[in-house]
């Protein structure tokens, strides 16, 4: 990885630029459409209220929603979220460590699986497909299936899954599929299994308490040869509860050591306004590469202990 400069452990603030272009954690300084812009505006104008709910942590700390919330974020939680339009973690455009990694993560191949955990309504989705990939993504919010569909102009169907509680939702004209339903019950039954991964937004957002439960069901869905590339950050939680959450290296290992051969090929400083008004005192972003270390019958066996 020639091209990633490490200077003690960390990319310096900005010679992550991609594409000359000027990124702070992978978030593009440009304009939003209107509904993020509204959004936003309210949360940076405090014209938001500002909910509190009870601390399962005895700590009083906000959420990046700006809330005073310690509650675990359940799919509930999340579906909420999206109803209530905050979804600023969305970004306006297609995420640059994807477009950095795409020859590593395809081999420069086309009609790769890819699978998009906990997708939102990336603009990724549409973009692997314009690049000849199968997409599949898995999000827990209708809402957010749909927006992606409609603020893409994508026709799609919807029909009810048969192997787990939610919905398949299929552009009728382009590789993508969603699959509407909790990440938990996912299977290689329910949604098959691949030959890439993408990971942004995904682990990240992961309760770390629920991470052994995550790597569980991820890995099994990585084919022997696959490859996955996960985006990550390392933050102190002083005053932000998340998500994100912070995940060091030494977690990942933890995770997803024994499974996989783990390359971290990006560190790099990531503290932008938006983490700032979280308050957070340093925001790292780790992208990793994982290529499965043992065969497709040994990690399952391994992993539904
Ligand atoms: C931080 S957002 C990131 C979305 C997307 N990856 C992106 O980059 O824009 C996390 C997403 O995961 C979804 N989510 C959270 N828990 C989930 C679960 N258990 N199953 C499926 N989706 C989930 C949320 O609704 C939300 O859209």
């Amino acid at each position: 990885m020639a091209e990633i400069a490490k200077e003690n452990g960390v990319v310096q603030n900005g010679s992550e630029n991609i594409q000359g272009k000027s990124v702070e954690n992978g978030i593009q300084e440009v304009k939003q459409k209107s509904s993020e812009v509204a959004q936003g505006k309210d949360m940076d104008n405090g014209v938001k209220e500002v909910e509190e709910k009870p601390s399962r942590t005895g700590k009083k700390r906000k959420n990046q929603f700006g809330d005073y919330d310690e509650s675990y974020m359940s799919v509930d939680s999340w579906r909420k979220r999206w109803k209530k339009g905050q979804t600023r973690f969305h970004m306006p455009k297609v995420h640059p460590m994807l477009e950095k990694n795409f020859e590593w993560l395809t081999k420069g191949e086309k009609k790769q699986r890819v699978f998009l955990p906990l997708c939102g309504k990336s603009l990724d989705l549409n973009w692997l497909a314009e690049k000849e990939q199968i997409v599949i993504g898995n999000e827990c919010s209708a809402e957010g299936c749909e927006q992606f569909f409609k603020e893409n102009e994508l026709e799609f169907t919807k029909e009810s899954l048969k192997d787990t509680v939610g919905d398949v939702y299929k552009a009728k004209d382009k590789d993508i599929t969603i699959y509407c339903c909790d990440y938990f019950k996912l299977t290689e039954d329910v949604i098959g299994t691949f030959d890439c991964i993408w990971d942004r937004g995904a682990l990240a957002a992961i309760d770390p308490q629920d991470r052994t439960r995550y790597a569980k069901v991820i890995t099994p869905l990585l084919r022997k040869g696959g490859r996955y590339l996960l985006d990550l950050f390392q933050l102190d939680h002083e005053s932000f509860v998340g998500p994100p959450y912070d995940c060091k290296p030494t977690d990942v290992d933890d995770m997803f050591g024994k499974y996989f051969n783990i390359d971290r090929v990006v560190t790099r400083d990531a503290l932008s306004a938006w983490q700032r008004e979280w308050g957070v005192k340093y925001f790292i972003q780790d992208v990793y590469h994982f290529t499965p270390k043992v065969t497709e019958e040994i990690t399952k066996c391994a992993c539904s202990k």
